[in-house]
């Protein structure tokens, strides 16, 4: 067993309502408090003197600079398995073109598949691992990570062994995606129906019998698939046995409602999401992820986070890092951007952070620091929690544990 402590403050986050509006009461800030850690599990959280004196057999890892304790980041949204980089088309977008145009013009995603179908899965594993250690050095403890630049049975399957393989070599948890139904590929002979169907009858069941994820997601947009082919597609991947999340309302609106028509865990981007689409996740348990590196990187409208709230939805707030609209990968400076913006208290955007993202991937063993869950934290270089918001990201945590272990 071990003593961690003592922090200036602790913000457990436990006990915070899983949906709607959150405001400073619902953080129940710890002062002078210590942590009690075993077999990478919480075991006790309380006042730092007051254990000292309950667990005298505890090993003490004494914390001697003024430092604020949270549970760690969990990133419910990434593609950072990739290869290549998409800065060409990032100057295009400057010089005036789309995002839809440079993808209908034969950039955008199929050149990140192109790139990625040219790596091996070694480098792609390599290369998984860097981006997930450094992202874990700035606090983020849980990643998901997307398939969906392979597009093809071999190259998807190459994916997902990837970031498999990845998971093994780097301190953070990795959750895969397979995201198959990305785009149709130029290189499939057959419609969007027939790519789709194919994802169903070959992919999915090969995905399953290795045991490479459990999770599908769609690109639900003009230049991907239409809401019409994805509502059978998700039925029946919901019919395999896997769970559901959706790319809905990021340019076209009207995609967040299909997301709730199959219980998707989680309705993802929504820059265009409109009143039904903000009335109907409002309502739902499909937990509505927002993504502001996405609209840093297309320089384009934050989804609505505020109405969204509001309404009653469960909010999270993850990365999407990837090579082409989201490359920056800097998850509490986007947050911290997008909480100015909308206005989202600190409460909301550190539980969108971590218990509301845990909710989005189905996980209920971290998110927030209670007994038997795991000890995923890290601490900032601070007497107060409200700096970590106001440095906008630039402050990053000075120590980082993942299963109870320091990793930073
Ligand atoms: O979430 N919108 C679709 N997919 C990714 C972008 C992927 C890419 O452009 O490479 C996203 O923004
Ligand atoms: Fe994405």
């Amino acid at each position: 067993m071990q003593l961690i402590g003592p922090f200036i403050q602790i913000l457990p986050l436990t006990d915070m309502p899983i949906r709607g509006p959150l405001g400073e009461r619902h953080l129940r800030i710890m002062e002078h408090g210590g942590l009690l850690v075993a077999a990478g599990r919480v075991v006790d959280v309380g006042g730092y003197q007051d254990m000292k004196a309950q667990y005298p057999d505890a090993e003490l890892h004494f914390i001697d600079t003024p430092q604020v304790l949270l549970p760690g980041f969990i990133d419910c949204h990434t593609h950072i398995c990739f290869s290549g980089t998409r800065s060409r088309d990032y100057s295009m977008r400057i010089e005036g073109q789309s995002y839809l145009d440079i993808a209908r013009a034969g950039g955008g995603i199929w050149s990140s598949v192109t790139q990625t179908r040219a790596a091996s899965q070694e480098e792609l594993a390599a290369l998984v691992v860097q981006r997930a250690n450094r992202h874990l050095q700035e606090g983020v403890t849980t990643i998901e990570v997307k398939s969906g630049y392979g597009l093809n049975a071999a190259q998807e399957l190459k994916m997902l062994r990837a970031i498999r393989d990845a998971g093994v070599h780097t301190k953070a948890s990795l959750v895969s995606t397979c995201l198959a139904a990305h785009l149709v590929p130029k290189d499939f002979e057959g419609d969007e129906k027939a790519y789709l169907e194919w994802i169903i009858a070959d992919l999915l069941p090969q995905v399953q019998q290795e045991r490479l994820s459990n999770r599908v997601d769609i690109f639900i947009e003009q230049t991907a698939f239409s809401p019409a082919a994805a509502m059978p597609f998700l039925e029946a991947a919901a019919s395999l046995g896997f769970d559901l999340t959706v790319h809905a309302d990021q340019f076209t609106a009207g995609s967040a409602q299909l997301a709730v028509a199959v219980h998707a865990r989680s309705a993802d981007h929504l820059e265009a999401s409109d009143d039904a689409a903000i009335r109907a996740l409002g309502g739902a348990d499909t937990v509505a992820v927002v993504l502001p590196g996405a609209s840093l990187g297309l320089g384009m409208q934050y989804a609505p986070a505020r109405r969204l709230l509001d309404a009653g939805a469960i909010l999270a707030i993850a990365s999407d890092w990837n090579p082409g609209s989201a490359p920056m990968g800097d998850l509490l400076m986007q947050a911290a951007v997008l909480s100015a913006a909308e206005k989202l208290s600190a409460a909301e955007v550190l539980a969108g952070l971590t218990i509301r993202a845990a909710h989005a991937l189905g996980l209920e063993d971290r998110g927030v620091l209670r007994y038997g869950w795991f000890a995923d934290m890290q601490s900032y270089p601070c007497a107060d929690y409200r700096d970590i918001l106001y440095y906008q990201g630039k402050m990053k945590p000075q120590h980082v544990w993942k299963e109870g272990i320091l990793v930073k």
